[in-house]
């Protein structure tokens, strides 16, 4: 399959490639459910036009990866680098990411995670990686926690989402010490190209 080629890592179960124009239908059903999109702080993808909008900026974005399954070549997830607003002009990086919810609890998203580290530290060399998570979203939160993050604390009042709710943020970190430390994390993740 030629979208093979793209790949630009690979984990275990999974691949991370750009969006490619075939992808709009796994994109639709990632992005169209709220039940993904009001934890990750999106505005709603409530039409058909918008996910499309969407879909068409994201397929050149650079740092923007489709989480691709191994075994069926469907385009189950989101992941992307987005810049550390929080830190000032340190050599940073943040990390975002959704996965369609039948695929929930299975792990997935932290071998995508992982394969991020590895990119962000070895390719992007940055000095450290922040991430965060709405409080209430104890789902990330294990996430972040499986990959071996540093809880740096909670930022009170962090975001107002599109409906006006104002939600409690915790904040984590990873310096590239830290990432050498528990290699173990990150051993069984590639990065195939840049
Ligand atoms: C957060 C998210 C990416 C987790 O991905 P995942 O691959 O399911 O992660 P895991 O399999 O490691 O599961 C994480 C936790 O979710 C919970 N969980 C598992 N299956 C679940 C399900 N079907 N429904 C609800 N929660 C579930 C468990 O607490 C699990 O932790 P555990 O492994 O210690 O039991 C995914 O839930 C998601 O896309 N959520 C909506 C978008 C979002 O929140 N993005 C992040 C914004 S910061």
């Amino acid at each position: 399959m030629f979208w093979k080629k793209k790949n630009i890592m690979e984990t275990p179960r999974l691949y991370l490639r750009k969006w490619i124009k075939d992808d709009f239908g796994d994109f639709k059903d990632l992005m169209m459910n709220p039940e993904v999109s009001n934890p990750a702080g999106m505005n709603p993808v409530d039409t058909e036009l918008r996910a499309r909008e969407l879909f068409e900026r994201s397929i050149p974005e650079e740092g923007t990866f489709a989480i691709v399954l191994k075994e069926s070549g469907k385009a189950v997830g989101q992941i992307k680098f987005q810049d550390d607003f929080r830190r000032y002009k340190v050599n940073s990086i943040s990390i975002g990411y959704e996965l369609n919810q039948a695929c929930w609890g299975r792990g997935y998203m932290p071998e995508a995670l992982a394969a991020m580290v590895k990119y962000a530290f070895e390719v992007k060399a940055v000095d450290i990686i922040s991430i965060g998570h709405f409080t209430i979203n104890t789902q990330s939160k294990r996430v972040i926690e499986k990959v071996g993050f540093h809880h740096e604390g909670t930022m009170r009042m962090g975001f107002k989402r599109y409906d006006g709710a104002v939600l409690d943020d915790e904040l984590y970190s990873m310096t590239k010490a830290e990432y050498l430390a528990q290699s173990e994390i990150f051993s069984n993740v590639q990065v195939l190209r840049r």
